[in-house]
């Protein structure tokens, strides 16, 4: 069973078809909401919406140690996670997904690894490759196949939020080599890494970074944008899972 997380905007998934939810508990606390099980074509899949069903879950108070204990305790075999994100490489216009290649983490104070406490061993987990390449490879495939634009690579900043960034703040980040900024990717890829779970990261970009819309004094959000960005998210989904 594969499971998704939507972000932002993706609060349900309309193109599952629901068979029941379930309300889990963990050892980490509650999960953002109930899991939601279904299939998209072929595909037994668990939904998770990341800021809970209302979107009443602030980024930095997520509790992704329970959202990933909950899908590893349901033995998932990949963790497709779907996020929005500002742009900061020019390529990168709203309206377009992308699937990052790698992360750097600025956020702060989040319970961030399942390794600690006295009953725990220290445990150091490679994030040489942050996002499984064979998932990213399946989803860059399903989009080529669909026909959907989709941008291979790039490096997503994760921001403690929940405010938006500075300019000053976009320049530091596009210096320190990132194209994308979002809030909720870490620690949940972290997470997923510590629990063997293959991750992948759909990144749907949803405005441009602050400072970085010419004539703008502040950040454009489009709702039109964001439609496109889930309708090509749908049809991506049902591509990769054999629709
Ligand atoms: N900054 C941080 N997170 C975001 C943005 C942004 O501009 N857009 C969507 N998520």
């Amino acid at each position: 069973m594969l499971a998704i997380i939507g972000g932002s905007g993706l609060a349900t998934l309309p193109i599952l078809e629901i068979t029941h939810r379930q309300v889990v508990r963990t050892p980490f606390g509650d999960p953002s909401c109930a899991l939601t099980f279904g299939r998209i074509g072929q595909e037994n899949v668990v939904f998770l919406a990341r800021h809970g069903f209302g979107h009443s879950i602030a980024p930095h108070e997520i509790n992704s140690r329970a959202n990933i204990w909950a899908l590893h305790n349901q033995g998932v075999r990949g963790i497709v996670s779907i996020g929005s994100v500002g742009s900061i490489a020019v390529n990168l216009e709203t309206g377009m997904l992308v699937v990052p290649d790698d992360i750097i983490d600025y956020t702060w104070g989040r319970k961030h690894t399942f390794f600690e406490g006295p009953d725990k061993p220290v445990v150091h987990v490679d994030f040489t490759q942050p996002y499984c390449p064979h998932l990213r490879a399946r989803l860059l495939a399903a989009a080529q196949s669909a026909g959907v634009p989709i941008v291979d690579g790039g490096v997503y900043a994760v921001a403690q939020g929940p405010r938006l960034e500075s300019p000053a703040e976009i320049r530091r980040l596009e210096r320190d080599g990132a194209t994308m900024v979002g809030m909720t990717g870490m620690p949940e890829a972290a997470l997923a890494k510590e629990m063997g779970i293959p991750y992948a990261h759909v990144c749907m970009v949803v405005n441009k970074a602050a400072g970085l819309q010419p004539g703008a004094d502040e950040i454009v959000f489009d709702p039109g944008v964001l439609q496109q960005c889930k309708s090509r998210v749908d049809v991506l989904l049902e591509t990769l899972l054999g629709i």
